[in-house]
């Protein structure tokens, strides 16, 4: 073996990610490549099969992914370059219910994660157990915005969100080690501490059509399918036959 996960969870994204790739990734597939710490011992994965002979490109949905895929020998294609779709995306969440809705974005990646999602003929969503929820909404719902009136936005989202009904909500501009979080896009983050998302397809549609946001962390039927890995290595596949997309924007689907 030659990566070694240290944490119980990490066990179990280890063995989702390997998991993936004996499930998805044959001979000549394309492959949407997710971002954040499931989906990167997913790309390490696939790239030790690579090593071994394994013929695959993939489109990476962040700068991060990118980089590392890169440096286990991944090929890379570009997403303006492609001519049919992607097989699948395989792409980890911070949330996910029984519906394979998601908040996604804690990584900051929505905005390549969205639309290489949208460029793929199907999407796995790949998790540790503890991801699924029966509600989501404990973790902020992220929201790109461009920096320019950012603050202005969020007075726009508070009003949208009012308008759903919630009241009160915190929404924060992310930081780290005091400065903003800017994404790969120049953008920045807002995160919206909802604590339980009721209408999740009116979110979906209603955030992107504020002047300022780029993109928004609820992902409403995207997901085909769920694959999902406990600490002891157990997987469970859950299939979803009825996708509700808010958003139904792919030529692909
Ligand atoms: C990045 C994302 C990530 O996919 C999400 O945050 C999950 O990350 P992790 O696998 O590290 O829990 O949406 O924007």
């Amino acid at each position: 073996m030659k990566y070694n996960p240290r944490t119980p969870q990490d066990v179990a994204k280890y063995a989702v990610g390997r998991a993936a790739v004996e499930r998805y990734a044959h001979d000549g597939a394309r492959l949407g490549l997710g971002s954040g710490t499931t989906s990167a011992w997913f790309v390490r994965a696939l790239g030790e099969k690579v090593e071994e002979g394994l013929d695959v490109v993939g489109v990476p949905t962040s700068t991060s992914t990118r980089d590392l895929a890169v440096s286990v020998g991944i090929t890379l294609l570009d997403i303006n370059d492609l001519d049919a779709p992607l097989d699948v995306t395989l792409d980890g969440p911070d949330e996910v219910d029984r519906d394979g809705d998601q908040i996604k974005g804690g990584g900051a990646c929505l905005l390549w994660e969205r639309m290489v999602a949208d460029a793929s003929r199907k999407v796995v969503c790949i998790a540790d157990d503890t991801k699924l929820v029966d509600q989501l909404g404990r973790f902020p719902l992220p929201i790109e915005v461009v920096q320019y009136g950012w603050m202005a936005t969020r007075r726009s989202v508070t009003h949208l969100l009012d308008d759903l009904g919630y009241s009160d909500i915190e929404i924060v501009r992310r930081s780290r080690d005091g400065q903003p979080v800017i994404t790969d896009n120049g953008n920045f983050i807002l995160d919206a501490h909802l604590r339980a998302i009721t209408d999740k397809g009116l979110l979906d549609t209603q955030l992107n059509l504020i002047p300022g946001v780029v993109e928004n962390g609820m992902f409403t039927g995207i997901a085909d399918e769920i694959l999902m890995a406990s600490p002891t290595g157990d997987l469970r596949l859950i299939e979803l036959p009825n996708r509700k997309p808010a958003r139904r924007t792919s030529w692909y689907k």
